[in-house]
């Protein structure tokens, strides 16, 4: 007699419960496969403190994966699809929790920025310092969207507001480019793998699914 929903499948994290599917979701499985890439970064900037040389193949794939993964295809969600839908329920769009994570967008590109230049300049001073910059800032910016702009999102945003967020992001996934997303996943996994981060974290969200496809494409 039960009306419950059936059980969502692996790649949600709160799977087991009878929480339908929300957008965050989603967004909060990728800051878990872009919190370990930035452990990884982590890992290469001690090393380079240490007096090690820059490892440019390593860095060159983190700051793509950077451009591509965590800005235009996550940060591309939230600020085409998840910030707009909330603005049109009363969230203001400046000034508040959105208008900051907006700000931090763009600061972040800018450390990426650095980061490159520094790699093309080998100069590992440079590269510390703005890596340094970027892991701690998208660090926060994380926790800020995970525990304050998230749990808004989750107020403002359901039924058909939260199912048209969720087309928009399969929509951001087309302009991407077709198995991208899936491919920067292995490239994340390289990453973690070259500097011995553990991954099973961002793997029990369901970031990962077992070595196939991605976490986006979810039913
Ligand atoms: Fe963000
Ligand atoms: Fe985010």
């Amino acid at each position: 007699m039960s009306t419950q929903p059936t059980t969502k499948g692996a790649c949600h994290a709160d799977a087991g419960t009878t929480l339908p599917p929300h957008p965050v979701d989603t967004l909060m499985q990728e800051h878990e496969v872009i919190l370990a890439v930035l452990e990884a970064m982590e890992t290469q900037a001690k090393a380079l403190a240490a007096g090690t040389a820059i490892d440019a193949p390593f860095w060159r794939d983190a700051i793509e994966f950077l451009r591509n993964f965590a800005d235009a295809c996550h940060h591309g969600k939230e600020e085409g699809c998840l910030f707009p839908a909330m603005v049109q329920r009363g969230v203001p769009d400046t000034g508040g929790p959105v208008g900051v994570m907006k700000l931090e967008h763009v600061e972040g590109r800018g450390f990426i920025a650095d980061m490159a230049k520094a790699v093309d300049q080998s100069n590992a001073a440079a590269l510390r310092r703005a890596a340094y910059d970027y892991i701690t800032l998208l660090r926060a910016h994380i926790d800020k969207e995970n525990h304050i702009l998230f749990v808004i999102a989750r107020n403002v945003l359901q039924g058909p507001d939260a199912g048209a967020v969720l087309a928009g992001y399969a929509e951001v996934e087309r302009k991407v480019g077709d198995g991208e997303h899936c491919r920067w996943l292995g490239v994340a996994e390289s990453l973690c793998a070259a500097s011995g981060v553990d991954m099973a974290r961002s793997r029990s969200t369901g970031a990962w699914l077992g070595g196939g496809c991605c976490g986006h494409h979810e039913h």
